[in-house]
């Protein structure tokens, strides 16, 4: 967003009453406060990095993150200097020269991981802000339909729901599997296809389901959709697939991606993004005022519309947030690329397939989520006989085995082994499954 960034040039203040001319380089010298990445090569000083309570085993990370050390250090940076002057510090890190904008050195750090361009990348709240942002951004009108499945979350479908009825279109689900764990690429594609209509504009998937565990195969989808409907846009919520799944997430397909970063990416809580490509950034128009695109503050202060495309930078909500949190988003990208993208899905992927192999062999334990890693990521949902998901999850509570379960219509219990796991926690949590199986 390098056309959003200077105020001051806008509105023509001598560089010498802006506030970066009269501190020091806060930046810099917060930089030096922050301590640098730990070492992070191998999963035990991964796992130290978090503070989660050691009485317990923690399998419902994917819920919302445990700050892990650099991303708690860079917080507590951001919020010490912002206490010591909150005027020059959010003035300097938001509407002054490039070089210290901290919005864009977010951007930058989460375009680096994406496979993307930093200028396409909105900040958010969440998935559910990001999803919000986009649908009631499509310029959805009477007659026109969003396809969307049976297998989405609530803030997913909600959102469709809130935008198709505010433009007069409509929404349907479809069934892409009865049963995630018999689903197959060629299965879930071809549903999809025979469930297109004439009408349909626009299509939401979720990239990993945390109803049943599946994870789709988006490149596939999108591939084999595309072919057939060029102009269908594709708006994928990508929450649990975003810091599990070794995916260059710009290239798989979708034109929309909502994700929070505050499930698998262990960014602060209350951060997400939305990311598309420019051209897809100008088919949306704008909710909530951004304070981040240069033309849109021209245009109002010269009594006009804003003249050039729409982009990310308009499409990110503007007004004061908790900065610290979001500025401390790139210390969690940072912390993810040093521990490797390959290597963190990996590591997701063997504790996951243990799991799902102990559980297996339970002729009373039913696991929902595929046995194949190439379609599942970091969640195993199942259901242990005679037993409620909600009975499971407390009797595993009561072993200070920390389940959930999934908020759906059709609930399962589910397990979610992360880079806060080790194998000896995955063999206690399954052998306290098949304790239940067998009581
Ligand atoms: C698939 C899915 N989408 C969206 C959400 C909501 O995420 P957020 O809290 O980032 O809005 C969740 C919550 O866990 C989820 O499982």
């Amino acid at each position: 967003m390098p056309s959003s960034l200077s105020r001051r040039d806008f509105l023509a203040v001598p560089l010498v009453l802006g506030a970066g001319a009269l501190l020091p380089s806060f930046a810099t010298a917060l930089a030096e406060e922050t301590p640098p990445l730990p070492d992070l090569s191998d999963w035990a000083k991964v796992r130290a990095q978090f503070t989660l309570d050691p009485a317990y085993l923690h399998f419902a990370s994917f819920f919302i993150a445990s700050h892990p050390a650099p991303v708690r250090d860079a917080i507590e940076g951001w919020r010490r200097a912002i206490d010591r002057n909150p005027f020059h510090v959010v003035e300097h890190g938001m509407f002054e020269d490039e070089a210290s904008n901290l919005p864009r050195k977010v951007q930058v750090a989460i375009a680096r991981y994406l496979g993307g361009q930093p200028d396409d990348i909105a900040l958010t709240r969440s998935t559910t802000e990001s999803l919000a942002l986009v649908y009631h951004g499509l310029p959805l009108k009477a007659g026109d339909e969003v396809l969307t499945t049976v297998h989405d979350h609530y803030s997913h479908h909600e959102s469709i729901r809130l935008a198709t009825e505010r433009a007069g279109a409509t929404m349907r689900r479809v069934a892409l599997f009865e049963d995630a764990a018999e689903a197959s690429t060629g299965s879930i594609i071809e549903r999809l296809l025979q469930a297109m209509r004439p009408q349909t504009r626009v299509v939401g998937l979720t990239w990993v389901h945390s109803s049943s565990g599946i994870r789709l195969p988006i490149r596939d989808i999108a591939a084999a959709l595309k072919a057939k409907h060029p102009e269908v846009l594709l708006v994928l919520d990508g929450v649990h697939g975003i810091g599990a799944a070794d995916e260059t997430i710009a290239t798989m397909g979708a034109d929309f991606v909502c994700a929070g970063c505050h499930k698998w990416m262990f960014a602060p809580r209350g951060t997400g993004l939305v990311w598309a490509d420019a051209r897809n950034w100008a088919r949306l128009r704008p909710v909530i005022p951004n304070f981040s695109d240069m033309e849109s503050y021209n245009a109002w202060m010269e009594g006009r519309e804003p003249r050039t495309a729409n982009n990310a930078a308009r499409m990110t909500p503007g007004g004061f947030h908790a900065f610290e949190h979001q500025w401390a988003m790139a210390a969690a990208f940072a912390m993810h690329e040093a521990m490797g993208r390959t290597r963190v899905a990996a590591r997701i992927r063997g504790l996951n397939d243990q799991l799902k192999a102990s559980l297996a062999q339970d002729r009373k334990v039913r696991v929902h989520t595929p046995m194949s890693g190439d379609l599942s990521a970091g969640l195993v949902a199942f259901e242990v006989e005679g037993l409620s998901p909600q009975d499971v999850v407390k009797r595993l509570l009561e072993q200070r085995i920390i389940a959930s379960t999934s908020p759906y219509a059709v609930t399962y219990a589910r397990l979610a082994p992360s880079l806060v796991n080790t194998p000896e926690e995955v063999e206690r949590a399954a052998n306290a499954v098949h304790a239940l199986a067998t009581r």
